[in-house]
């Protein structure tokens, strides 16, 4: 766990927030992101050379990804017994630029901050079917509430057959895009075969071979695309878990902002109790079933991500990858 130094030298707090920041999810895990610090500043900025360019053509997954990381900043700034001082860019001529957090003046740190930020690590992707216990009690509420704190709305599917439409407009998208060569090289460049060495990417470790067979089975996104790859083992789950839907009221560059940061803060909270997400954003990266998940199903708002939460076991964990080193351009 990355731990807030004792005697923080200014250059060693900036670089911990960062290594914190990075343990965010991201599309395909590019990591689109880079950091530069001054004073008691960091900016965030987007990698634009990582967005995922025939899924993601306007970049909206890529924000989200940003936006997680941001909200892992602000609360690293809060761990620290700082308030965040986030001012959000908008210049056209800068469209990487998303936003400089500062460390504003002491404040207590709190039971919820401490508990949130021991999760920044432990939090992974689940990728399969979930244990068919119960969520605990009352998580689900605060989940909402959560994410209504980032101006984002958690809708969670409870009509069975709205479940079983989205299941299988899941899998139209799945097969959909994997009649486009273009989707299949994207995936093939984000997800490379058993042995790659690189540490970002989807890698082996982190996906079942054979997806466990859920019902209503909303389908996987095929990273070993046919080839067989995958991790072994581990008890069948065949629970679908909870079906869930982070909306805006609008769609544009803040609004993917803060269905990251609503995102990662729905994350962190929900791995409090041992509840892990898995995502099928397959279906919102087809225009036309974004649009009639959209009007269908999500009152004319704005669908950025799909979920299914539940539990899992932990036998996948461990299998992201640290960052690289290079990630700070800088004066640390
Ligand atoms: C915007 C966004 C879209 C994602 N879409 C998918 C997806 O369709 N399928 C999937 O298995 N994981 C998806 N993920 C999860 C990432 O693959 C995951 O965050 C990344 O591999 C890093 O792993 P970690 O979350 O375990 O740290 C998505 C994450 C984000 C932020």
């Amino acid at each position: 766990m990355i731990e807030p130094p004792d005697t923080p030298e200014r250059g060693e707090v900036l670089q911990r927030l960062v290594e914190a920041a990075v343990w965010a999810p991201s599309a395909h895990d590019t990591r689109p992101w880079w950091f530069d610090t001054h004073g008691e500043t960091v900016t965030l900025h987007a990698d634009t050379d990582r967005c995922l360019n025939v899924v993601d053509p306007h970049g909206r997954e890529m924000l989200i990804s940003c936006g997680a990381a941001l909200f892992t900043l602000r609360l690293a700034v809060r761990r620290l017994g700082r308030r965040p001082e986030v001012r959000m860019a908008s210049d056209p001529d800068r469209p990487g630029l998303i936003a400089d957090v500062s460390l504003g003046p002491p404040q207590p740190v709190t039971d919820e901050d401490r508990q949130l930020y021991e999760q920044v690590e432990r939090r992974r992707t689940h990728r399969g079917g979930f244990r068919a216990s119960a969520m605990p009690v009352g998580l689900l509420q605060a989940l909402r509430a959560d994410a209504c704190a980032e101006h984002v709305s958690l809708r969670i599917v409870a009509d069975p057959r709205m479940r079983v439409a989205l299941a299988a407009l899941s899998d139209a998208a799945e097969q959909v895009q994997r009649m486009d060569p273009a989707y299949v090289a994207e995936v093939a460049r984000w997800a490379p075969p058993p042995g790659s060495e690189r540490p970002d990417a989807v890698h082996e470790e982190a996906c079942p071979r054979d997806p466990d067979d859920t019902e209503p089975h909303v389908a996987e996104r095929d990273f070993a695309r046919g080839q067989g790859w995958g991790m072994t083992g581990g008890e069948p789950r065949e629970a679908t878990g909870v079906v869930a839907l982070l909306t805006t009221a609008g769609d544009g560059r803040t609004d993917w902002l803060r269905a990251g940061q609503a995102l990662q803060r729905v994350l962190l909270r929900a791995a409090e109790d041992d509840v892990s997400a898995a995502f099928h954003t397959q279906v919102l990266e087809v225009p036309e079933l974004r649009e009639f998940i959209r009007t269908r199903f999500c009152d004319a708002t704005y669908p950025q991500m799909i979920m299914r939460l539940g539990m899992a076991d932990a036998e996948f964990a461990g299998a992201r990858r640290p960052a690289a080193a290079d990630i700070v351009a800088d004066d640390l």
